[in-house]
């Protein structure tokens, strides 16, 4: 009946490692960053400035949020939409990564969080994971790449974009979850720390299976 908590930077391949892991042990995955996704989405959407922390706060507070799991993976609805789709891309990543830093916008998340990880059988992934969210889940994974590697993936994922430019804002991002305030993206002490750069997918799920194992899971 563990928690898993995987925290990493965008792209350090964490949201496949959790789904994977998650299928594996026959847990269900959380995608935190979904709800933060959602805040920027619908800031979009009502013309609201992502930069007002009260603002996008209110936003937050007022998204009627729903959740449903679709293969053991955590399914957002937002006022009755499901916006599994209209959430992805890098317009709305990045937005999300701006209404992140308010703290208002993270209270308004976390409860919802917590609640999701409460139960157990839950790997759960994000930037403060195993910091703030469920700081006492039984494991803690830490899965970083480079910053070349990061971009050399989210780059073929975007091939009519410039890999320069591609690379910049993976820079960019990082560097605004990693500076704010708070509940930055960092590892938590207890984190086992596993860089994908020179490791497959499979390598880094095995080994993620294997100490969940080891944990009771
Ligand atoms: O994991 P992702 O790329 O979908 O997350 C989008 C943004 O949401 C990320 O840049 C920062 C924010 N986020 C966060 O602050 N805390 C989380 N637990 C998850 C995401």
């Amino acid at each position: 009946m563990i928690a898993i908590a995987v925290d990493g930077p965008a792209s350090s391949g964490k949201g496949t490692v959790a789904r994977r892991v998650a299928q594996l042990l026959g847990y269900q995955y959380v995608d935190t960053g979904a709800m933060y996704r959602t805040v920027g989405l619908l800031c979009q959407r009502q013309g609201v400035d992502v930069r007002d922390p009260a603002a996008a706060a209110e936003v937050a507070r007022h998204i009627d949020f729903a959740f449903a799991f679709r293969d053991g993976a955590l399914v957002v609805y937002a006022d009755g939409e499901d916006v599994s789709f209209a959430i992805r891309g890098e317009v709305v990543g990045a937005a999300a990564s701006a209404v992140a830093v308010h703290p208002p916008v993270r209270s308004a998340l976390l409860g919802l969080q917590r609640a999701l990880g409460a139960a157990g059988r839950v790997v759960m992934d994000g930037r403060d994971i195993g910091t703030v969210v469920l700081p006492r889940s039984q494991l803690k994974v830490y899965l970083d790449a480079s910053l070349d590697e990061r971009a050399r993936r989210r780059h073929a994922e975007l091939p009519d974009r410039a890999y320069a430019d591609v690379r910049a804002e993976l820079a960019a991002r990082d560097a605004q979850d990693m500076g704010r305030a708070t509940a930055p993206l960092r590892a938590a002490d207890d984190a086992i720390h596993l860089d994908s750069t020179r490791l497959t997918i499979d390598e880094v799920v095995n080994s993620v299976v294997r100490l969940a194992r080891e944990r009771g899971g």
